[in-house]
């Protein structure tokens, strides 16, 4: 049973954790992840080992930022570099480099919903790309995206890395390619991210590190809770578990109570219980193959005109324009 006295929401943070707490089965959005501690966390996964999908994107930038930027750059036109959830722009700043040392007309627009990265990669990019004009815009893909199109009438490369796409279901996934592709117009390039299907065992591996920082970074949402909504989540008493289908290409990421336990929301006036080896859902990473990416291309308007990939074909960005 739960039990709750207060149905008032101040943060879509906390009415969603809400909901999802009170849903059966439980989950919380992989979004909630991210704050300062989530942050250093995420950063903390992108260097290790088991997660390739930094270094493989890396890699694809690296040997081919020549292609790309020729891409970019075509006809000589000016253009606007987007970057959708821009982070710390460590892979950015391969094209970045390559872009100003060559002397392409173009703005960089890094859009993200933490100030606070957008600051330290802002300071970053002044410092080590001097040349580099940099505008940062803080807040969702959508209300940042519109503000740009209204705004000039230069080319526009929207950049979307890290396989961050692969956080949505298909359904999902085709929603947000049809919303940028609303906002493109004919020329503009959209550079995407995907982590492509491969051996099941690199992918539980990439998510379920023997030295458990996806563990802690997993159970940082509890954490996260904790603080802001004044709960009493024990993170001992949750175990992460990583599950892969390598039918659906789907990595799903579980916290599983160990044992029956409450938790109690204070801010939320909630009371939450867990029976042993209940589950919450809190993260999908989408994998992909070639077919399934040109039909989420062909349900979102979109044409594929190039794609790239690193020499174990674990990643690819592809290259889509407005069909
Ligand atoms: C940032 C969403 C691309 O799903 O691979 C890393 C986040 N989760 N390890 C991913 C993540 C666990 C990552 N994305």
């Amino acid at each position: 049973m739960q039990e709750h006295t207060q149905t008032i929401f101040e943060t879509q943070f906390e009415e969603d954790v809400y909901k999802g707490l009170t849903d059966f089965p439980k989950h919380i959005s992989s979004k909630y992840f991210y704050d300062a501690k989530g942050d250093k966390l995420f950063q903390d996964i992108m260097h290790m080992p088991e997660y390739y999908l930094t270094d493989c994107e890396f890699d694809i930038l690296e040997n081919h930022k020549a292609e790309i930027a020729e891409l970019f750059g075509a006809g000589n036109y000016k253009f606007n570099l987007i970057e959708l959830g821009a982070g710390d722009g460590k892979k950015t700043k391969i094209l970045l480099k390559y872009l100003s040392e060559n002397d392409f007309d173009f703005k960089y627009l890094p859009i993200d919903i933490s100030q606070n990265i957008l600051n330290g990669l802002e300071k970053s990019v002044n410092e080590e790309l001097p040349k580099v004009k940099i505008q940062t815009m803080q807040g969702t893909y959508f209300e940042t995206l519109k503000r740009i199109n209204m705004e000039n009438g230069a080319r526009h490369i929207i950049l979307f890395l890290g396989s961050n796409i692969g956080n949505l279901l298909h359904p999902q996934a085709i929603e947000f390619l049809k919303s940028v592709q609303q906002l493109m117009h004919e020329g503009d390039l959209f550079f995407v991210g995907f982590d492509m299907k491969k051996n099941p065992q690199t992918i539980l591996d990439a998510y379920n590190d023997k030295s458990g920082i996806t563990a802690a970074f997993n159970k940082n949402v509890l954490t996260r809770i904790n603080n802001e909504l004044g709960a009493n989540f024990n993170l001992d008493g949750f175990l992460h578990w990583e599950v892969y289908n390598p039918e659906s290409g789907t990595a799903k990421s579980y916290l599983v109570s160990q044992e029956k336990q409450s938790v109690s929301l204070e801010k939320l006036g909630l009371k939450v219980d867990f029976e042993p080896w209940e589950t919450i859902h809190t993260e999908i990473s989408q994998k992909y193959d070639d077919q399934i990416v040109n039909w989420l291309a062909e349900q979102a308007g979109l044409e594929i005109i190039d794609q790239f990939s690193d020499e174990k074909k674990l990643y690819k960005n592809y290259v889509f324009v407005k069909q």
